[in-house]
């Protein structure tokens, strides 16, 4: 009988067992490699713009442009103010938010102002830190200002008194082409302010050339009615009345 020419597996070196074709299967394929590397890369972007997401206030890189705070506590003229208490927050108009104290007084205001003629509309009121951070530094972004230069005319977030739900902007509904504009000055709705808005408690927080170094802003008014909103303004208050 015909001795089998099969040679039997262990005199087969060992690095030479596998066929090669066995072999080339355990390797990854070049497709499989790029598999991996775009899943790596896909799962590292969501990993990145999670940490993004939560990313503490400090390590935010327009924020890291802000100077430290002066020796009394203002930042960039402006003073630190508390975010209002989403439970005292009330709505005035449709998207418009204030404490429920200035809200009572603003309508009172603006009931009485209609009944002298005068409409007076609210342009802006409760604003929280991230609203006021996109205020502030999307257009200081867009104009190519440093925040000194941005902060004349608009509060870094964390130090607007929009903050407290103390604070409106004010317009006359007759004259929206003034709106947030100097000349509001010269509207018959200021002139109403002017005369009547210390009986509501409400106070213009930027005269012009104010002690404070903020730009003139006849539109934005604040109410001091209560010890809280007083102890609130009270710095600025100091600040910007002479004695
Ligand atoms: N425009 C005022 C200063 C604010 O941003 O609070
Ligand atoms: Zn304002």
């Amino acid at each position: 009988m015909a001795k089998a020419t099969t040679t039997p597996l262990d005199e087969i070196p060992v690095a030479r067992r596998l066929t090669p074709s066995v072999r080339q299967q355990q390797q990854p394929s070049p497709l499989t490699l790029l598999v991996l590397l775009a899943s790596a890369m896909v799962a590292g972007m969501v990993v990145f713009l999670r940490s993004t997401q939560h990313m503490p206030t400090g390590l935010d890189p327009l924020t890291e442009l802000m100077p430290p705070p002066e020796a009394d506590g203002r930042l960039l003229r402006h003073f630190a103010y508390p975010m209002a208490h989403e439970t005292d927050l009330v709505e005035v108009v449709t998207g418009y938010r204030l404490h429920g104290d200035a809200a009572a007084a603003f309508l009172a205001m603006q009931k009485d102002a209609a009944d002298d003629g005068v409409q007076l509309s609210l342009l802006s009121a409760f604003r929280d830190r991230e609203t006021q951070h996109d205020l502030f530094f999307s257009v200081m972004v867009e104009r190519g200002q440093r925040p000194a230069e941005r902060a004349k005319v608009s509060a870094p977030p964390g130090y607007s008194e929009h903050h407290t739900g103390y604070a409106l902007d004010v317009g006359d509904a007759r004259r929206p082409e003034l709106d947030l504009e100097e000349a509001f000055d010269q509207s018959a709705a200021f002139a109403w302010l002017q005369q009547h808005a210390a009986r509501y408690h409400f106070r213009l927080s930027f005269p012009a050339d104010n002690p404070q170094g903020v730009a003139y802003e006849p539109w934005h008014w604040r109410w001091e009615g209560s010890s809280h909103a007083l102890e609130l303004f009270e710095q600025a208050h100091r600040l910007n009345t002479p004695s």
